[in-house]
């Protein structure tokens, strides 16, 4: 019999899938969950795929190694889709591409399996992202390939066959969610003339709900990695967590996006990404006091295509690899404190300082001491500006 490893998320959509790819490719079904972002239940979760049908179930949590591997060289590209979106959603799908590469091999399955939908970006990551691992694993998904056209159908096959489901009602919206963010889509946010309803955000505080008085908190960065806060080291999956908790209740970290998705279409998306937001500015903050102009300004042209690499799916590419070693190359400079405020949805730097720094006061100033050269100023202007002298 064939074996297939899914991608399962203990959803409707894959909870079905298990069965279909069972009875329709007469194969045994192993699924895969992984932990990104929230800790599920074990128990319900592999109560559930069995039964739909699994054979096995494998639990992950992948927490660390996604904070480790994925998250931090994207913050260090200060990665964002379009300018707003720091990819949560597309920066998880690889991993997951890479554990079902390993689990298929483990298990000698010749085939995986995904829940994403056909018109979404989703299935252009895992899959690229298992093509570029093995490509001569076989890839099915049921999503683009059954006739289910509607929830109510796919929870009347769910009960035909006796699989489990969730009792509690089905969010009006399509939620991804990880420890970088989460991804809000769908229900009456399709109208892109329409606010967000407050029910469509997970983790924030609308900042009419925030506490009133301002929170300050200090990052350090070590190397570029975020090293402390308030003073207190932590390591980087629980940092993250703790910076969702705190810019969620002061309302951090909302955005509201018309984004252009790869397979063609617009579409409206709401994202909350309290840690993202806080650590991107952090870091471009202390970036800004310790790079000279030149690396500074041509950096942020690679931000720009490392965001669209990972948001196209282009992961496990020489390009990808190759921009990160680049801004790797100068995070050793990185070092340093980054004083922030959080008030009322806004968050603000207030102070920065790093033994690395390359500002100084004595040439800044415009008190008594300084020690600008004034005088070379004008031959400098000179020449700067010859090209564009207007003869007359
Ligand atoms: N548009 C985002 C992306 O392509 C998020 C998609 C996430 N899916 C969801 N169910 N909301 O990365």
């Amino acid at each position: 019999m064939k074996k297939v490893v899914l991608a399962y998320s203990g959803g409707l959509d894959t909870s079905c899938a298990v069965r279909w790819i069972r009875d329709t490719y007469s194969a045994e079904v192993i699924c895969f969950s992984a932990f990104l972002g929230e800790v599920q239940d074990r128990k319900v979760l592999t109560q559930r795929a069995r039964s739909a049908g699994a054979s096995k179930v494998y639990i992950e949590d992948l927490k660390k190694e996604f904070a480790h591997d994925f998250v931090r060289p994207a913050l260090w590209a200060h990665a964002k889709y379009e300018g707003k979106y720091f990819l949560a959603t597309a920066l998880g799908r690889p991993l997951i591409a890479k554990r079902l590469v390993q689990i298929a091999a483990k298990e000698r399955a010749g085939c995986v399996a995904h829940g994403c939908s056909g018109k979404g970006n989703d299935q252009v990551r895992v899959e690229l992202g298992v093509r570029s691992l093995n490509s001569k694993l076989k890839i099915l998904a049921p999503l683009r390939e059954w006739s289910f056209s509607s929830r109510e159908e796919e929870i009347a096959y769910a009960k035909k066959h006796g699989i489990l489901v969730s009792a509690t009602k089905k969010s009006p919206y399509s939620i991804d969610k990880n420890i970088w963010g989460v991804s809000i889509e769908a229900g009456v946010l399709e109208d892109p003339w329409r606010e967000p309803p407050e029910d469509a955000y997970r983790i924030t505080r609308p900042p009419d709900r925030t506490p009133k008085a301002p929170y300050y908190l200090t990052i350090d960065f070590t190397a570029g990695i975020p090293v402390s806060l308030n003073g207190k080291r932590m390591s980087l999956v629980p940092l993250i967590e703790r910076l969702n908790a705190l810019g969620g209740r002061y309302g951090a970290g909302r955005m509201d996006l018309v984004e252009n998705r790869l397979v063609g279409i617009k579409s409206r998306e709401v994202y909350e990404a309290p840690a993202a937001t806080i650590l991107n500015l952090a870091h471009e903050e202390l970036e800004s006091l310790v790079l000279d102009r030149e690396l500074m300004h041509y950096k942020r042209l690679l931000s720009e295509k490392y965001s669209e690499l990972v948001y196209y799916g282009l992961w496990f590419t020489p390009l990808r690899e190759a921009l990160d070693q680049f801004f790797a190359s100068y995070q050793n400079r990185v070092t340093g404190s980054v004083r922030m405020k959080l008030q009322c949805g806004s968050l603000a730097v207030v102070g920065r300082r790093s033994p690395r720094s390359l500002y100084s006061e004595r040439l800044a100033t415009y008190s008594a001491r300084d020690e600008f050269d004034r005088a070379a100023a004008e031959g400098f202007l000179k020449i700067w500006g010859l090209p564009y002298e207007k003869k007359r």
